[in-house]
């Protein structure tokens, strides 16, 4: 019988990634995907709980399964993923929703498989959250759905305990993968055909700091993928500004394969706020890195994400936040409205903000970013990226192509391009928020 799955994600690439790993388990137990509700014989969500929005999405999409749930009795629902890791969080959703058959966590999420083997044997309701991850398991049923990109994971868990970030409670400890074997994977992806790899972690800088040996660290580990022998392209994320250093930026200055991409998120640019959000740098630290990373690597992607309305978060604060990003022109903001986490220190601190000012501040922020992107896109006329071509449009006679950062470059057809090589451009044109390109040979 022609049994289908739908996997419902929500969250970072973390989440992305760790949903390939549950389409893996999928199929090897013979499911195939759809991607409409009805037709599904599984549905799982995969959940997200860095903010309170977050939650209240995933709530409202398990409860409209209900009457799905009556139609079909046979479906089974199965949720995971950082929500059900919070406390009495399981206890909460299957009272909500006594409909739902699997929950677990994101320590076992590779136990999966067997969960659902035995729910099909017995119809028995499970629910099983570990505390903390049994080590980093190595043999995992993948089924990547990212087309050209593969997502390699470097880390898991987080040290840091920013104090409105509820992720280190949720993922646990930081672990780092062991250095070869994430080579390894590097190596059987490019061979495969895969034109970018990303590697993964919370704080990927801090990669290899809780394994005793002094030469496995980030910029080591950088240098090897970027080394190996084929055509691709090299990308990671996230980076914490109190962690990147001179010897990652000088790799991605000097690696051919390294994308000039860096995601560096600033969170706010008041001193005072970082202290309290123990971010553990300045806004001078910080805009230092800004300068080292546009000294030694021209033409980088910077993009950052910031938090307003950070409890005790004054107007002073924030036009602090909004001159620094006025300062810095970032290629990318993402800019979020404070959400309390309960367990999280800042959800115990005084002067949480009114979400009318949060929105104001927030809003003031993404319409500060759009002015910049469009300046930016006017100024890159004249400048010279690596894109991939990644299809032909037959009625304009042209090819799209992406930069590494993800920008569509639209290149006219004067010569053959062949899809999913890379290129280098010179952007010729900028209209209707459309990049125009010529390939330079
Ligand atoms: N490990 C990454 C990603 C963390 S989550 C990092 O440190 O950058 C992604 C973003 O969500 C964070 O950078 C932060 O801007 C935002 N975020 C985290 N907790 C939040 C909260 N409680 N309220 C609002 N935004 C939050
Ligand atoms: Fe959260 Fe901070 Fe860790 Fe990022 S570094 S996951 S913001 S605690
Ligand atoms: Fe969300 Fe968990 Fe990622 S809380 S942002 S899915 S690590």
């Amino acid at each position: 019988m022609d049994k289908k799955y739908l996997i419902k994600t929500y969250g970072c690439q973390m989440n992305v990634h760790e949903s390939e790993k549950l389409a893996g388990m999928l199929q090897s137990l013979g499911y195939t995907e759809t991607d409409i509700d009805k037709d599904a014989d599984v549905i799982v969500f995969n959940t997200c709980c860095i903010r309170d929005g977050a939650e209240q999405k995933i709530y409202a999409h398990i409860g409209a399964l209900k009457s799905l749930k009556k139609t079909n009795p046979n479906l089974v629902i199965a949720i995971c993923g950082c929500m059900t890791q919070v406390k009495n969080r399981p206890e909460t959703i299957k009272k909500k929703f006594p409909f739902v058959n699997i929950i677990f966590g994101t320590h076992n999420i590779n136990k999966f498989k067997n969960y659902l083997i035995e729910f099909n044997s017995n119809h028995q309701y499970i629910c099983d959250i570990w505390d903390e991850a049994k080590g980093i398991d190595e043999h995992i049923d993948m089924y990547r759905t990212s087309g050209k990109n593969a997502w390699v994971n470097i880390s898991y868990g987080c040290n840091n305990f920013c104090t409105y970030c509820i992720v280190p409670y949720v993922r646990g400890r930081e672990r780092s993968r062991d250095f070869d074997d994430i080579i390894k994977e590097c190596k059987e992806l490019i061979a495969d055909g895969y034109k970018y790899i990303t590697l993964l972690g919370q704080n990927v800088n801090s990669y290899g700091n809780d394994i005793n040996d002094d030469n496995i660290t980030f910029a080591n580990l950088l240098r090897t993928v970027a080394t190996l022998e084929g055509d691709f392209v090299v990308k990671f994320m996230t980076s914490h500004p109190k962690d990147l250093n001179s010897d990652v930026i000088d790799v991605i200055a000097s690696e051919p394969k390294l994308a000039k991409v860096i995601h560096l998120p600033i969170q706010s640019g008041s001193n005072k706020v970082l202290k309290d959000m123990n971010r553990n740098y300045t806004r001078e630290k910080y805009l230092a890195k800004i300068e080292e990373i546009r000294a030694k690597i021209p033409n980088c992607y910077i993009s950052t994400d910031i938090i307003v309305g950070f409890p005790g978060e004054t107007d002073e604060d924030f036009l602090d936040t909004y001159n620094i990003v006025n300062q810095i022109r970032y290629d990318g903001v993402f800019a979020f409205m404070y959400s309390k986490r309960d367990g999280t220190i800042a959800a115990a601190m005084d002067n949480q903000i009114d979400i009318k000012i949060k929105r104001e501040r927030v809003n003031k922020l993404l319409q500060l970013s759009k002015d910049i992107t469009k300046q930016l896109n006017q100024e890159s006329i004249g400048k010279q990226y690596r894109i991939i071509v990644d299809s032909f449009d037959d009625a304009k006679n042209e090819y799209i192509g992406y930069t590494d950062s993800g920008k569509t470059i639209i290149v006219k057809k004067i010569d053959e391009l062949t899809i999913n090589n890379f290129y280098n451009v010179t952007i010729t044109e900028y209209t209707k928020n459309k990049l125009y390109g010529v390939i330079r040979r």
